[in-house]
């Protein structure tokens, strides 16, 4: 529960970065600002927060679930909410089941948690893209990150797009290369890439998604070379050739604290994912930064929330373009449809 001490805290805090931050970043879209709800919906974060605390409190690995659902739901046709959509064979194939998300994207009930909470108060104001940034904003804060203001005022999309998720979202073999293509094709630079991928500074990585790091690096039957030999030994007995793969494992020994843990691992060859390691082995730029970022934890938590302000811009819907979901995982024509027969039980009686 929100003590008043913290809260005024996390206030002056929002107030003190978002002063620093309007000195390095201008929001891509000025259409998106951080007092749309001002009027419409004032208690919007207070509600939001609320219930962020309560499912980190529930379950602590939440915070980086939520904070990956806001990165997961941009990559994809921007921020609208594209992720939350159920599959309905009304619909295009939605994102859900697409492999970079299936069985792995998780916070979908916390979302819908949030936005019943948010309707009770606000009723048809607030999209689900803006819950999906909101809580991933006040996720990281929680979890000892840096604090902003979220540009807000965004729709929700009328449709998601599974072939968008599998050709824009990056996959954890990845090379430094091929991570800066899928970072430029969204518009976001090597500094983007290298701040947000602090992200892993937070949550934990299924086995399936180093196992060829492990087992078969680049097809060659053996482990990276790169990694540190302790690191590869413990990531081996949590991930056997051929065990579970949806066994987890942290992506940095502080997995629910944000600090800059993360990118000293790297510098000592222990980033768990090969998308995290080749930041620090590949690229002398990415290198750098990951050197910065590791010795300057203040300029890790201002590049980093300069990049999510930068991310959450991407395509926003706004004005006539996408609506105002009532139920985050279907469009509202949907909801009018399922509802018919209950109109017409209605009027039969
Ligand atoms: C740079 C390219 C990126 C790649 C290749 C990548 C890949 C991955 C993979 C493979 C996982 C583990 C998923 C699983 O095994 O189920 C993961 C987890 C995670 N990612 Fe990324 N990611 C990237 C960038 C980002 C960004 C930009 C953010 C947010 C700013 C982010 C936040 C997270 C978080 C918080 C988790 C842990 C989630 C949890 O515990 O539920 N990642 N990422
Ligand atoms: C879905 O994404 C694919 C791949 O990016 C793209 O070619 C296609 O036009 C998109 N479909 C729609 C309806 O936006
Ligand atoms: C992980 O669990 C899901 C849901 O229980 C299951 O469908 C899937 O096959 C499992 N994945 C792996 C890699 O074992
Ligand atoms: C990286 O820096 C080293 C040493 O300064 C230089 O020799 C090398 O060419 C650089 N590599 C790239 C890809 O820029
Ligand atoms: C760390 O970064 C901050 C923010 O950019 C800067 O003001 C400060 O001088 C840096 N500290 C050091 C020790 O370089």
């Amino acid at each position: 529960m929100v003590k008043l001490s913290e809260t005024a805290r996390f206030t002056a805090l929002c107030a003190a970065f978002a002063v620093i931050l309007s000195m390095v970043t201008e929001p891509a879209d000025a259409q998106l600002k951080p007092e749309f709800y001002v009027q419409t919906c004032p208690q919007l974060p207070t509600i939001v927060q609320q219930q962020v605390q309560a499912a980190i409190k529930k379950d602590a690995r939440m915070a980086a679930s939520l904070l990956r659902l806001h990165f997961h739901d941009c990559f994809v046709q921007g921020c609208d909410a594209s992720i939350l959509l159920d599959d309905d064979s009304r619909l295009p194939l939605g994102e859900k089941t697409a492999p970079p998300n299936l069985n792995s994207v998780r916070g979908y009930d916390v979302i819908d948690t949030i936005k019943s909470a948010v309707e009770k108060q606000c009723p048809k104001i607030v999209s689900c893209a803006d819950i999906v940034a909101l809580a991933s904003a006040i996720s990281v804060r929680l979890s000892g990150g840096p604090m902003w203001y979220v540009p807000l005022g965004r729709r929700d999309s009328l449709t998601g797009n599974f072939s968008a998720a599998l050709e824009f979202l990056p996959g954890p073999s990845s090379t430094v290369t091929e991570l800066k293509q899928k970072f430029s094709n969204v518009g976001l630079n090597v500094v983007d890439l290298v701040s947000l991928s602090g992200g892993h500074t937070i949550g934990l990585s299924r086995c399936v998604s180093i196992i060829t790091r492990l087992y078969d690096f680049n097809g060659g039957g053996g482990a990276d070379p790169t990694i540190d030999s302790k690191l590869l030994a413990t990531l081996k007995t949590t991930c056997p050739n051929g065990g579970d793969g949806n066994v987890t494992t942290p992506l940095d020994p502080t997995p629910t604290v944000f600090d800059n843990r993360y990118f000293k691992q790297l510098q000592i060859f222990k980033g768990v994912l090969n998308s995290d390691e080749v930041l620090f082995t590949q690229g002398n730029d990415t290198k750098g930064l990951v050197n910065l970022y590791s010795q300057n934890v203040t300029k890790f938590m201002a590049d980093f929330a300069a990049s999510m302000i930068k991310m959450g811009n991407m395509k926003p819907l706004t004005g006539k373009s996408g609506e105002i979901r009532l139920n985050c995982r279907k469009p509202n024509s949907l909801l009018s449809q399922d509802m018919e027969p209950l109109i017409e039980l209605v009027s039969d009686i």
